[in-house]
């Protein structure tokens, strides 16, 4: 489902190269919950943005679904990404001016649907993460758990094949955390759903099928 194929990613600023990715070669499945662990720095968002399509690789081949996505116009490039992929960001990145049902409707908004039809799909999403009960709330209003499950409901409201998730769990305590990893598995189990997971916690990483370990840009063991 995802194909990485000696994936380079070098930031270059006037006085300083950073190389954060290094010859990385991986094959995702379709169907598979694959989690990426490794110390901070050293390259784990980085190569989960550029599975994302949501940065450049410098070097290398990439491909989704069997797709070369390197000469993608920036509009033809959004679309197959809002199509194909959900991504659940740390940081939850969620707009606090609207409320949480319209949060979850967002990546809808590029598909030729009624507002209607939107509406009903982002309560469903809500539904499955539980939080039905919190959709005319701000996001503002929310806990830091209900906010990442609102952040997993946008990433699923589309249906997605692929997910990539960069630490879900990462700001939450261990009983919120489960929570989000039983969602998580629940989808890959059920819906067939493509999920890679950046996580610092080796017992989450333990419930995924694979373990990629990086480190300084480049996979070891
Ligand atoms: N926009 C950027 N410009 C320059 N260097 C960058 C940029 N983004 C990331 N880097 C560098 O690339 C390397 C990898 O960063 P990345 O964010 O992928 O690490 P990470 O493994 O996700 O770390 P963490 O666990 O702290 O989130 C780091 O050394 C970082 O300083
Ligand atoms: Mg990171």
């Amino acid at each position: 489902m995802i194909h990485l194929q000696n994936i380079e990613k070098v930031y270059r600023t006037d006085t300083i190269e950073t190389r954060a990715l290094n010859h990385i070669s991986l094959d995702v499945a379709k169907g598979e919950f694959l989690s990426i662990m490794g110390p901070s720095g050293c390259g784990k968002s980085t190569l989960l943005n550029i599975m994302g399509l949501l940065d450049e690789p410098s070097g290398g081949e990439l491909k989704i679904d069997e797709q070369k996505t390197d000469h993608l116009s920036d509009k033809e490039l959004a679309r197959f990404r809002n199509k194909k992929i959900g991504f659940i960001f740390q940081s939850y990145h969620l707009i606090n001016d609207l409320k949480v049902l319209d949060n979850v409707e967002l990546p809808l908004l590029y598909r030729s649907s009624t507002a209607r039809e939107r509406k009903g799909l982002a309560a469903t999403a809500l539904e499955k993460v539980g939080l039905s009960n919190r959709m005319k709330h701000f996001p503002t209003q929310l806990s830091g758990g209900q906010k990442q499950r609102v952040a997993i409901a946008r990433a699923i409201v589309g249906r997605p094949e692929i997910i990539l998730a960069d630490e879900p769990t990462g700001n939450l305590d261990s009983a919120m955390g489960n929570e989000i990893m039983e969602i998580l598995i629940g989808l890959n189990r059920n819906e067939g759903t493509t999920i890679v997971m950046v996580t610092h916690d080796e017992q989450m990483a333990r419930r995924t099928h694979r373990l990629v370990r990086l480190f300084d840009g480049a996979q070891v063991g």
